[in-house]
């Protein structure tokens, strides 16, 4: 596996490739790698000739400066997964490689509605950073297809909706939430949790699971709330937002018959450690109340 940490050496790789006829799959990532990105890496390494895999710990999307300092780094343990996953490359630029006119931008990304809601509203300017950049990953890896874990929802639907507005040519592959044993969604900043928060964390996907049952019988709003009670119950737990919306426009719905795409989107702060899972409802939901 080729360790990449420049643009031109990036560059040369890509126009090989391309020049070679051979399809390149991207998996963007800030590292602390666990099974869920392996789970990209491993489908990407499937069905493209070259996988290239970037680390980068993107400081525009933080809105906060302490989740920037504290966002776990683990690259030498990252690389060496890579390397056993069968990636091709891993892209590993620092700040100003990556940045070189310094982080500020002019641009503002066309990023349609669904980049208001949920995320949007709780931290501002976030995915305005991770456009400013997939974008330039893209431009710069020319991907054939480029791979994002379902726990970010959110986040594939704003991707979509920058690929569509900056007109890239990219199939975008949305892959299946990775989940410990106990339930719990797989991310980066599990390692944060302390013993006692990670004993209660896998709570958020119980409550979340129990509740595809519960809509069975039982109006969004109830489904809703009986969600948050149960979390915001338990120690160390509070949901920060909740919202049942419409998996295609990311709005929220009143009824379980406003469209047959439903999911519930989560965000809960297990201590100081924000945590995001979701769940399905429909096409899942076989009954409707
Ligand atoms: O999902 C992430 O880890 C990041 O938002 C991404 C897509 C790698 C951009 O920095």
């Amino acid at each position: 596996m080729q360790i990449i940490r420049t643009v031109s050496d990036l560059v040369t790789l890509v126009s090989r490739s391309l020049d070679n006829g051979k399809s390149i799959g991207l998996v963007p990532t800030m590292g602390a790698l666990h099974e869920g990105h392996l789970s990209l890496v491993d489908r990407a390494v499937k069905e493209n000739d070259v996988t290239i895999v970037s680390v980068f710990v993107n400081p525009t999307q933080f809105n906060n400066p302490t989740d920037l300092a504290t966002y776990p780094r683990k690259e030498e343990d990252d690389f060496r997964l890579l390397a056993a996953a069968g990636a091709s490359a891993v892209f590993a630029p620092s700040v100003e490689e990556m940045y070189p006119e310094g982080t500020a931008s002019d641009h503002v990304f066309d990023l349609g509605t669904a980049a208001e809601v949920m995320e949007g509203k709780f931290r501002p300017g976030h995915f305005q950073g991770v456009a400013q950049v997939v974008s330039r990953l893209f431009r710069l890896c020319r991907p054939t297809r480029a791979y994002f874990g379902e726990k970010d929802f959110q986040q594939i639907a704003v991707i979509r909706n920058m690929v569509a507005s900056e007109k890239i040519d990219v199939q975008i592959v949305a892959v299946p939430i990775r989940r410990a044993d106990d339930g719990l969604a797989l991310s980066s900043r599990n390692a944060l949790l302390t013993p006692e928060q990670r004993k209660v964390a896998p709570e958020i996907h119980a409550a979340l699971a129990y509740s595809v049952d519960y809509a069975r019988e039982h109006s969004v709003r109830a489904t809703h709330d009986t969600v948050v009670e149960r979390i915001n119950a338990i120690p160390h737990m509070e949901v920060e937002y909740f919202e049942i919306v419409d998996g295609r426009t990311l709005l929220p719905v009143e009824e379980w018959s406003e469209s047959p795409d439903i999911v519930g989107c989560i965000t809960v702060y297990c201590g100081k450690v924000r945590l995001i899972d979701n769940i399905r409802y429909r096409p899942h939901l076989t009954k409707k109340c």
